[in-house]
């Protein structure tokens, strides 16, 4: 006999009502046990969506979803400390962050996903690496944690079931934009994994979910609300998505400048948003002693990079796939690039094969757009602007399509503006 209708708890969120802890526990986990069925659940995600949940609602759905699979135990004998981006153009800083942070003495198991869409995924980004293998247990990514320090690799199938479930359910109803169900579902994955502390990036611009400051914000407070109910140390950063992550944009291309910031190289945006999250970890984890712009600069995080790739079969020295085409779209005039979008540059990047449409879709390694010239740069007509590299020329028209208006040359540099637009702390 089961403790509640899904029927009256549909309509108890559809009329504005707040949903009781006990009625939260009871419709996860009967949607997880297949009793609530998934229209019944596509109707109160919906009612979610119109209605909103409030704080404490958001936590009780999110702790739900948690207590729906197994949980992790991560713990090192360095404090450990994970960071979630929620997801960009371009945005491979999980790539140096790991290594670094390990460098400068905290654990970072960092569990991560696939690209969807527009923007891309960590897991295919570093299977563009020769070798490397994304799936581990939970006893080697204890061993590697201990080993090395660093571990990025995918979640296991048995974290927060029920939000795998509904993200699917999500997808096909229009309901994914919610704040209160993204942050649910970030945060049950999060706290499934086991981290004690935990340092978000949101995104906000045109390449990220949340398009304004005030949604960035309110998504940043829901997850770090969600976070504090459940004792972690946690913050957000809400950082700027209008434009694309350095200069690459992709898997192969994106690796690679990801070792060139390794190296002490790399654009200047990537190495500010890397040692600005390495630096809100560090505080997090205990280690704000450690300066990690001098751990970066000394090479030793390169070190364990290499360390973490060969520690998953891959060779970190290996030359990365190239495109069998490559296409250049050229300035169209003498100026000074005054604006490049991200969601559009996204969207071309995943029309020429670097990201998926369908979940069982191939992504390929050497797919991506390089961005020779970015807002602030001077060009003259004729120079590279972008370089779009793919396997399959066949997708170039529908790239540059994508790209129709998604830069402008003019006559002076826009104003500077910061990356990190605000910090919110748990
Ligand atoms: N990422 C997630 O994991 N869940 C969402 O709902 C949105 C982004």
């Amino acid at each position: 006999m089961e403790r509640f209708s899904a029927v009256d708890v549909i309509r108890a969120k559809r009329d504005g009502a707040r949903l009781t802890d006990d009625q939260i526990d009871w419709v996860i986990d009967a949607y997880t046990r297949g009793v609530v069925a998934d229209e019944q659940m596509s109707a109160l995600a919906m009612a979610v969506f119109l209605n909103g949940m409030d704080t404490d609602e958001t936590a009780r759905w999110t702790a739900a979803m948690v207590d729906s699979g197994e949980t992790l135990t991560l713990h090192s004998d360095r404090p450990t400390v994970d960071k979630h981006s929620t997801g960009g153009v371009g945005d491979k800083i999980t790539l140096p962050l790991a290594p670094l942070v390990a460098a400068c003495g905290a654990a970072v198991p960092q569990l991560s996903g696939r690209g969807l869409g527009h923007t891309g995924g960590t897991l295919d980004k570093l299977e563009a690496i020769p070798g490397w293998r994304a799936r581990l247990t939970t006893e080697e990514i204890l061993a590697q944690l201990a080993d090395v320090g660093a571990v990025v690799c995918a979640a296991t199938e048995g974290l927060a079931p029920a939000d795998r479930k509904l993200y699917a359910l999500r997808d096909v109803t229009a309901t994914v934009e919610s704040i209160p169900l993204i942050a649910s579902s970030i945060m049950s994955k999060k706290i499934a994994e086991g981290a004690d502390a935990l340092v978000l990036d949101v995104k906000c611009g045109s390449g990220a979910f949340m398009k304004t400051a005030t949604d960035a914000r309110a998504l940043a407070e829901a997850l770090v609300g969600i976070g504090v109910a459940r004792g972690l140390r946690i913050s957000a950063l809400i950082t700027d998505m209008s434009v694309p992550l350095g200069r690459a944009v992709g898997n192969a291309v994106e690796v690679a400048e990801s070792v060139d910031v390794l190296r002490g190289g790399g654009p200047a945006d990537v190495v500010e948003l890397t040692v600005a999250l390495a630096r809100e970890m560090l505080d997090l984890a205990g280690l704000s002693d450690v300066d990690p712009a001098a751990v970066l600069a000394s090479g030793a995080a390169y070190d364990v990079w290499a360390r973490m790739i060969r520690a998953q079969g891959g060779d970190p020295e290996a030359a990365l796939p190239e495109p069998k085409h490559v296409h250049i779209v050229e300035a169209p005039a003498d100026g000074v690039v005054t604006r490049l979008d991200a969601y559009a540059v996204g969207v071309a990047a995943w029309r020429l094969g670097a990201g998926r449409a369908r979940k069982e879709d191939q992504v390929q390694a050497a797919a991506g757009i390089l961005c020779h010239a970015k807002p602030g740069e001077s060009v003259r007509a004729g120079d590279p602007l972008l370089e779009l590299r793919t396997d399959t020329p066949a997708a170039v028209p529908s790239a540059l399509a994508a790209l129709t208006g998604a830069y402008e040359i003019g006559d002076s540099a826009p104003a500077a503006t910061s990356l990190v637009l605000a910090t919110v702390r748990g």
